[in-house]
């Protein structure tokens, strides 16, 4: 079985983007691959959370990647900073790493765009960490979103760099890999763009049905089509795009029928929608709650999943020591 690494960042609650996008992808991926999937804390604190959001924020992620599918009993299931391995990893890779590489990195220029106030060495290093992260337990696939390429092709370059100046084939070169599925973006419902954590145009996992309702009757749309065949306008096709992957495909066909004849009524398309996604998401809620109310089962999920993810790591690390030329006395 081929080796699986992918990691979700423990900043606010996980929406349908982050569900057709990742976690939808990860359940099917357990079963045939050997999988690590983590909670990215570590990397979260470039924002500097608080103590109380840090630790309520990764209760979340974790109830939500279970609740969502993932199987603590198939795959390894642990949080990034229950793993020292990796951090020390990261501060070996940080030495083959080279600043002007980091620095042309797309994510941290548009970072320094965005958050000018604190550009923070984490930041630049982001990458590093990401590929320790990665090759600590050898992997060669990686399901990633395409905005996480970048990154990706930055964790081949340190892997073939410590293989060249170590002169041996240790680390594989791993792929973005989507289990076959074309890469999915799900849009927002403020008109354009993806839904995104902070852009406040998601649907949570585990959102309450009168919010969802109230969000999606609130979806940008337009004036409506006024020529039989009309190209659909940006908004519009988003709300058939999220359709398309919570609805029944008659449905969306109906709706795209309507459309096509000019006899849509955007409350109608957006009532049936806020009621397919209550549907689709009402069994994952459920047991986001559920799990996430269990303390006891958290708890187990994570001090087994670090168990596991040590044994591999650990594994790793000595080797790496080992052909660095730490030797032990
Ligand atoms: N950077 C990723 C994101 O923001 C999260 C992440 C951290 C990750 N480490 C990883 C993803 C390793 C895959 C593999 O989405």
């Amino acid at each position: 079985m081929e080796i699986v690494v992918s990691g979700i960042r423990s900043t606010g609650n996980l929406h349908l983007g982050n569900y057709f996008g990742a976690l939808q992808i990860f359940t099917k991926m357990q079963h045939e691959n050997k999988c690590y999937f983590f909670i990215a804390d570590l990397h979260s604190l470039t924002t500097h959370p608080t103590p109380s959001d840090l630790h309520g924020n990764i209760r979340q992620v974790l109830a939500e990647y279970l609740g969502a599918g993932l199987d603590p009993e198939i795959a390894t299931i642990y949080l990034q900073s229950d793993i020292p391995e990796i951090s020390e990893l990261y501060l070996i890779l940080n030495m083959i790493s080279y600043i002007g590489e980091l620095e042309r990195t797309t994510t941290f220029k548009e970072k320094v765009r965005k958050q000018p106030d604190n550009v923070n060495a984490g930041l630049l290093t982001y990458p590093v960490l990401m590929a320790a992260d990665i090759i600590i337990h050898k992997a060669r696939k990686v399901p990633v979103g395409k905005d996480q390429e970048p990154h990706l092709e930055i964790t081949r370059k340190i892997a073939r760099r410590f293989n060249t100046i170590y002169n041996i084939e240790y680390f594989p070169e791993p792929i973005p890999y989507n289990f076959g599925h074309k890469l999915v973006k799900i849009p927002g419902l403020d008109g354009s763009g993806k839904m995104g954590k902070s852009e406040g145009n998601g649907i949570y996992l585990a959102e309450d049905p009168e919010s969802i309702r109230k969000k999606v009757m609130r979806a940008v749309t337009d004036s409506g089509p006024t020529e039989p065949g009309q190209k659909i306008s940006e908004p519009v096709q988003n709300l058939f795009t999220i359709m398309s992957f919570v609805s029944a495909p008659d449905t969306l066909t109906h709706f795209k029928n309507q459309y096509g004849d000019c006899t849509i009524r955007y409350g109608d398309l957006k009532k049936q929608l806020a009621e397919d996604i209550i549907k689709f998401l009402s069994p994952i809620r459920e047991k986001i709650l559920d799990i996430g109310s269990d303390s006891n089962y958290l708890k187990k999920v994570m001090k087994a999943g670090a168990e596991k993810s040590r044994e591999s790591a650990s594994k790793t690390l000595r080797e790496v020591r080992e052909i660095i030329g730490f030797r032990q006395f």
